[in-house]
């Protein structure tokens, strides 16, 4: 949420740092700027409300000089999304600017303090209290060396504030000098040539090198052209390493697709292949999953699981839930993660936790994970973002290497999640009671997945159609049971992020329970029934809509006739063991969700009110 790049070096600063912010505009896109040191030590402000594009027309008509800068794309918390209180902020001087991710929780006692002392602010953002704050310790500084003064007072600065904070700031003093600083809110070094980048997001630097440094909570940096330092806020010596960044700035870019959603739901076949690439044991009929940390012992026994995320996350762990405990027979369960970091829920030793999250770094994730620490708990992360926080700070787990998901609507990370939860569920069941044939069956299907899902991917344009026959909808529901009903939840919520109208996910079931009382002929609903074990309870449901003269959407397996004569209209996805369905079935769902926004004229890559990474709380 909010993406940040600085930049220092021999380069002109701003065509790097609007490229960067391109690169991150899917951290929050309400209003961007940038700031530039110029060669006669003054700072040029350039912010604008909006998309991206109206700042760089603002930069176009006023440009800036220098080979120093900071800049910030933001995603409002604090203060609507206006000119004023985009970033970068000034301090009282103007010769101080700084950018900021994250939330200052005391930012309202701070403002009152500063401003009874004469501050004057221009914004209503908690972070242009951060930069009056260092700008006032800064001025009272009577240290000599500037670059020192710099880090000291962003130091003293940071002990008075409360909340989370991924901030790049500069002086006019040392025009050719970074500091930053992380708590709760990512931030990494790229590591140049002459040229040295800070930046929320690997993605941000990722075409100009491909070593970083993940910073770690606490950490504070400085940086010029030549060299960067690491130490802690209190002081301390810091453990970092550069690292590769694992993709290429080509795999990142959006190509020939003319959205990255739809990019990355046409990669499902190659993300979901990642996933068990090197995974799956012939010999056993099983799947090693090396990352968990555990050995044989410690998997056999466990003996309650518990899956936390948020959003698609949460879904993939409600198809998890239901295929470990097929599978393994554990007993699993899931948890919300925002729910889970304040309540308290009874974890005995051998219950083991896993967060999933995409990103690595939504922040109601991570706390669910330092609480579960916290009480002394092995927390295992399933996470895409090499390097992402949570994939530091757990205690083991498993990337499922499905490349930069840029869109904001999650597509192949909930493919990628339900299948580890499936290798992990066939790990776990062949240690219990699971047969090698039961097992090698599940090898079998799991390697058939990306060519099932191409012959899906197929179909997009008869979907298209479907999508453009209901586009009056002002509604749809979504209905599924047993291994299909966290589909129904996950469709749902796709259509209602990118599409803006009312969509609800349900066990097809509960329709009689009451959601049934919204059918009408305006609003379609969508059963995703394959032939499997509920398919007939599931006829039953559509056929209770089809009498109250609902009109239904069936997405069945390949070959079932029955559904063109009963449904309106029929979705295929090919026959696939039932545990592994909703890694199919969701599939004409995301472009069902894709069509029906485009056609709506929504922007599918960057829906309203919404950003990538949720990292406040
Ligand atoms: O990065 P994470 O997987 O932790 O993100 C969790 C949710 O914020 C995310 O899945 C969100 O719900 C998606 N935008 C849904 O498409």
């Amino acid at each position: 949420m909010c993406g940040i790049i600085g930049y220092v070096g021999k380069e002109d600063a701003a065509p790097i740092l609007l490229e960067g912010l391109r690169r991150l505009e899917y951290r929050g896109y309400d209003s961007s700027g940038i700031a530039v040191m110029n060669g006669s030590k003054s700072i040029q402000l350039r912010k604008k409300s909006g998309r991206l594009q109206n700042l760089r027309n603002l930069v176009a008509d006023q440009p800036t000089k220098g080979a120093c800068g900071i800049s910030h794309t933001r995603w409002a918390t604090h203060g609507e999304p206006t000119d004023n209180n985009a970033h970068p902020h000034l301090d009282q001087s103007g010769n101080l600017a700084i950018v900021h991710n994250g939330v200052i929780e005391n930012y309202q006692s701070l403002r009152d303090a500063l401003e009874k002392e004469g501050h004057e602010f221009k914004s209503q953002t908690d972070s242009e209290v951060l930069a009056h704050l260092i700008g006032k310790i800064y001025d009272a500084s009577d240290e000599t060396d500037l670059h020192k003064r710099l880090i000291s007072s962003l130091r003293e600065a940071l002990k008075q504030v409360s909340g989370t904070y991924g901030i790049a700031a500069m002086h006019t003093d040392s025009p050719k000098f970074l500091v930053g600083a992380r708590l709760g809110s990512p931030l990494i070094v790229g590591v140049g040539h002459g040229e040295n980048f800070l930046a929320s997001d690997v993605g941000a630097v990722i075409s100009h090198t491909s070593n970083a440094v993940y910073l770690n909570d606490r950490d504070i940096v400085c940086l010029t052209e030549d060299e960067f330092r690491v130490e802690t806020v209190e002081g301390g010596i810091s453990d970092y390493e550069v690292s590769e960044v694992e993709y290429t700035a080509e795999q990142a870019d959006i190509g020939d697709y003319p959205h990255y959603m739809l990019k990355e739901i046409y990669e499902q076949p190659e993300s979901i292949q990642n996933v068990f690439r090197g995974r799956l044991l012939d010999e056993e009929a099983s799947a090693i999953l090396g990352g968990l940390n555990m050995t044989p012992k410690q998997l056999r026994d466990v003996d309650r699981i518990v899956l936390c995320g948020c959003g698609t996350a949460s879904h993939a762990a409600m198809a998890g839930e239901y295929i470990i405990e097929s599978l393994a027979r554990i007993p699993t369960e899931v948890e919300i993660a925002s729910e889970f970091r304040y309540r308290n829920p009874p974890l005995d030793k051998n219950t083991l936790v896993f967060v999933i999250s995409q990103s690595g770094e939504t922040l109601d994730t991570l706390s669910a994970m330092r609480e579960g620490q916290r009480k002394g708990h092995r927390v295992l992360g399933i996470v895409n973002a090499v390097g992402s926080t949570i994939a530091r700070e757990s205690d083991g787990g498993s990337y499922l290497y499905s490349g930069p998901e840029i869109g904001v609507a999650a597509t192949k990370s909930f493919t990628s999640q339900v299948t580890m939860l499936a290798l992990l569920g066939l790990l776990l069941g062949r240690m219990r009671h699971l047969s090698v044939d039961y097992g090698k069956n599940m090898l079998e299907e799991i390697r058939a997945l990306p060519a099932k899902v191409e012959r899906i991917l197929e179909q997009s344009d008869r979907i298209k159609e479907i999508a453009l026959k209901y586009i009056d909808a002002e509604g749809m529901l979504f209905l599924g049971r047993q291994f299909n009903y966290p589909t129904a939840m996950e469709a749902a919520l796709k259509m209602k992020e990118i599409s803006y109208i009312f969509a609800s996910g349900h066990a097809s079931a509960e329709l009689k329970h009451g959601v049934i009382a919204l059918v009408t002929e305006k609003l379609p609903s969508v059963f995703i029934m394959p032939n499997d074990s509920v398919y007939e309870k599931n006829v039953s449901s559509l056929e209770e809509v089809k009498a109250r003269k609902g009109p239904c959407i069936a997405v069945t397996t390949e070959g079932n006739t029955e559904m063109e004569r009963i449904a309106d209209d029929v979705i295929y996805i090919p026959p696939v063991t039932e545990c592994l369905s909703p890694i199919l079935s969701v599939i004409p769902m995301q472009l069902l969700s894709y069509h029906f926004a485009v056609a709506r004229g929504c922007d599918v890559d960057k829906p309203r009110n919404l950003a990538k990474s949720v990292t406040v709380e």
